[in-house]
């Protein structure tokens, strides 16, 4: 998405200088967990045979066919591209299997793609700018089947819009307020997740979406979702449209995902902030300080990206005024307005695709704040469900949730009722990253630590209070500021939990901030001349724990993100080549076979190429060892930093696979359990194509996937190799 809509930053804790005195104290009350650090040069002979299918649904049930451990890549890497098409390696073909307005239901008509299609239409046609995306192998009697590699149920994203090709002429937008109400109604449904029935046609045969299917379903930001778990009811909840603090309409900006091991989907809430309209010159007066706290720290003080709150008249149920989040009742528990409807979004929400009539369930217990995804450790008998989290804003954190029962594999078919289980009591913890190559995972628990009444930042209340605002609570654990935390993944050979950091800004990764864990500070600059400082290239760190559930990691980065030409000594520290530079890693995913799979969203390096997917065999965590490198701001001033690099992939281990047609982010990717369908998205080609060229095809940016003057759709695309075989080997 473009840069002016996700880089809202609201982290203006002092926590670098926190850090060095709690991370010293966390040594020594952690030292338990440290201890187990030891045993880390003994774990990278852990990928047991059995463990090819960590990372997938249902991990602990082997897919049969499920390929095996891939030890080299078999294709020819991909040229860096400015074209307006999907390049991919020779043997490899893509078809596009579902493109923004496909439709879901029978006897919906095709997308006529020109903004015509009436908006209550959206309701059952495929959303905009795919995302995350997950495949649910489905059986012959229509229900879950891990192994099914013809038949599924995907699951996918739609986190934004680009609003010019939504509309016949763009949006409508009249002294700034939005005067077609059927057109925000379209934006509202296009919004949320696609659930979606696809088969193989034959052996050797392409893939279809079936639409009509019982099971095609579409979740927007008007359908009703429960609020469960620890915040369920509280007085942060409570709104005009559900007085109990119950209930919630809708989910929005849903960027990466999760899923469980009973089968079912997370999607997770990002840049929800922005779509909410508040003044503050007339709001703040009516707020308690601590209310302005909470809005400040969750960046809720825009006009609302979209423009929703500002159709007139509103409808009897409120569907574009409780976008404002302003105090306009007179209530004083919030129960007439939607003062409190930024606290219920920002959450984790499960979806179980297999029950269409389900009711959608937002889990508190993860914690608000901008989830980029929630990446599953290996379930086992016995053991806490775990899941890794990032919050998505540059100078955010990473986060840990563990559940306090522990994973029962009979609990696999109990689809919500197991969420409510797992997902609904359990500990938050949030990372800090030491400078010696060790970390923490700090627990986020009112009444401990500085997580009290009398914290100056924040006057916490109670645990719920610290679920909803879980970004003061790890401000005053003293969390690690990262470099924007995306995507994260669990290796299934080593169980080393990956993260992409995609990049920072010199205003926020000044050179004084750098550390170890976000190391550099530097200049990439564009083939014309023109500066970009700070951390823009991005880079992929990842830790390794003795458990799951464990207090304390070792970690390294796996890759830093430049071009191939930058200072080895201080930039290119991966040693990228042409075959496999790039720049702002997204999202990142392990197949069955154990290739890592990097995609890029990218603005730093599009002079030179469009965004990309490369294919890795890493290693893991210590396989490289420490380095100091020299950063160097525009003023001309130096600081030595110290940091732990993984072994350089060389392009042996890491290749370019893929580049994506102009303007657009690749983002999302899951794969047939055989390995022989890879099912990416391309999202929002030509999004930056300006509102003034509506009106004139030949302008666009982009026209894929339809070609000729088409106006460009994101889409769902499946890869295949031309000999059947398994993808990236
Ligand atoms: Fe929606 Fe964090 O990218
Ligand atoms: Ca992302
Ligand atoms: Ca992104």
């Amino acid at each position: 998405m473009s840069e002016s809509n996700d880089d809202l930053v609201t982290n203006v804790s002092p926590n670098p200088e926190m850090r060095t005195i709690i991370a010293r104290r966390m040594v020594l009350k952690g030292s338990a967990g440290l201890a187990a650090l030891g045993l880390f040069g003994g774990l990278t002979g852990c990928g047991e045979s059995d463990e090819s299918i960590i990372g997938t649904p249902v991990s602990n049930n082997p897919a049969a066919g499920a390929p095996s451990r891939a030890t080299a890549l078999g294709f020819n890497a991909v040229s860096k591209s400015i074209t307006d098409a999907v390049n991919l390696p020779s043997g490899y073909y893509a078809t596009v299997l579902l493109r923004l307005g496909d439709p879901l239901a029978a006897g919906v008509s095709p997308y006529r793609n020109d903004g015509s299609d009436a908006a209550a239409s959206y309701a059952q046609r495929a959303g905009d700018h795919h995302d995350g995306i997950e495949y649910f192998g489905l059986g012959a009697d229509g229900k879950y089947s891990a192994g099914s590699s013809s038949r599924a149920l995907l699951v996918m994203n739609h986190e934004a819009i680009t609003p010019i090709f939504l509309h016949p002429t763009g949006p409508t937008i009249v002294n700034g307020a939005r005067t077609a109400a059927d057109e925000v109604l379209k934006e509202f449904y296009v919004h949320g997740v696609s659930i979606v029935e696809v088969a193989k046609q034959d052996a050797g045969g392409g893939w279809l979406y079936t639409q009509g299917s019982s099971f095609n379903r579409r979740i927007h930001t008007l359908t009703e979702m429960e609020i469960a778990g620890p915040a369920r009811g509280t007085r942060y909840m409570i709104t005009k449209y559900s007085k109990d603090g119950t209930k919630v309409r809708g989910t929005v900006n849903n960027c990466a995902h999760g899923y469980t091991p009973w089968g079912t989907y997370l999607a997770c809430e990002e840049n929800w902030a922005g779509y909410f309209r508040r003044t503050t010159a007339t709001d703040n007066a009516k707020r308690t300080a601590k209310e302005l706290a909470s809005l400040a720290r969750y960046g809720v003080s825009g006009t609302g990206r979209e423009l929703w709150a500002t159709v007139t008249p509103d409808t009897a149920d409120d569907l574009y005024g409780r976008w404002n989040a302003e105090v306009r009742g007179t209530s004083t528990d919030g129960s007439d307005d939607y003062r409190h409807g930024p606290n219920t979004f920002g959450w984790n929400v499960e979806i179980d695709p297999f029950s269409p009539a389900s009711t959608p369930k937002k889990r508190t217990a993860m914690g608000r704040f901008a989830h980029e995804g929630a990446w599953p450790a290996k379930a086992e008998a016995g053991k806490p469900i775990v899941y890794y989290m990032g919050c998505d804003s540059r100078n955010e954190y990473i986060y840990k949730y563990v559940s306090n029962k522990v994973w029962d594999p009979a609990d696999a078919t109990r689809g919500l009722a197991a969420g409510d289980k797992y997902l609904d009591d359990g500990k938050l913890y949030v990372a800090i990253f030491n400078a010696d190559g060790t970390g923490n995972w700090v627990e986020l628990a009112f009444n401990t630590g500085r997580i009290l009444p009398s914290y100056p930042g924040y006057a916490f209340a109670d645990q719920a209070d610290v679920l909803v605002n879980a970004r003061h609570a790890a401000d005053a654990v003293g969390a690690t500021k990262m470099d924007r935390p995306e995507w994260g993944a669990v290796d299934p050979n080593t169980g080393a939990v990956y993260m992409t950091l995609t990049n920072n800004n010199s205003t926020l990764r000044t050179l004084a901030a750098t550390d170890a864990a976000n190391p550099r500070h530097y200049n990439d600059a564009r083939t014309n001349g023109t500066a970009q400082r700070g951390n823009p290239n991005g880079h992929i760190i990842r830790w390794l724990e003795s458990t799951p559930a464990a207090l304390g990691f070792r970690w390294d980065v796996y890759l830093f993100g430049a071009r191939a030409g930058a200072s080895a000594a201080n930039v290119n520290l991966s040693g990228l080549t042409a075959d496999n530079d790039f720049s702002s890693p997204d999202g990142l995913w392990f197949a069955r076979n154990g290739i890592c799979w990097v995609q890029t969203d990218d603005g730093a390096y599009t002079d030179v190429t469009n965004c990309m997917l490369l294919a890795g065999i890493p290693g893991t965590v210590g396989d490289g060892g420490p380095l100091t490198i020299t950063n160097t701001d525009a003023s001309g001033a130096t600081k030595n930093v110290t940091t732990f690099v993984g072994a350089q992939p060389g392009t042996a281990k890491l290749r370019r696979f893929l580049v994506g047609p102009k303007e657009c982010e690749i983002t999302g990717i899951t794969e047939s359990p055989d390995g022989r369908a890879l099912f990416v998205n391309i999202q929002h080609p030509g999004e930056e194509t300006p509102a003034a060229n509506i009106g004139n095809p030949a302008l666009f940016s982009s026209h894929w996937p339809d070609g000729g003057n088409a106006r460009p759709r994101s889409a769902t695309i499946v890869i295949q190799r031309e000999d059947g075989g398994v993808i990236g080997v």
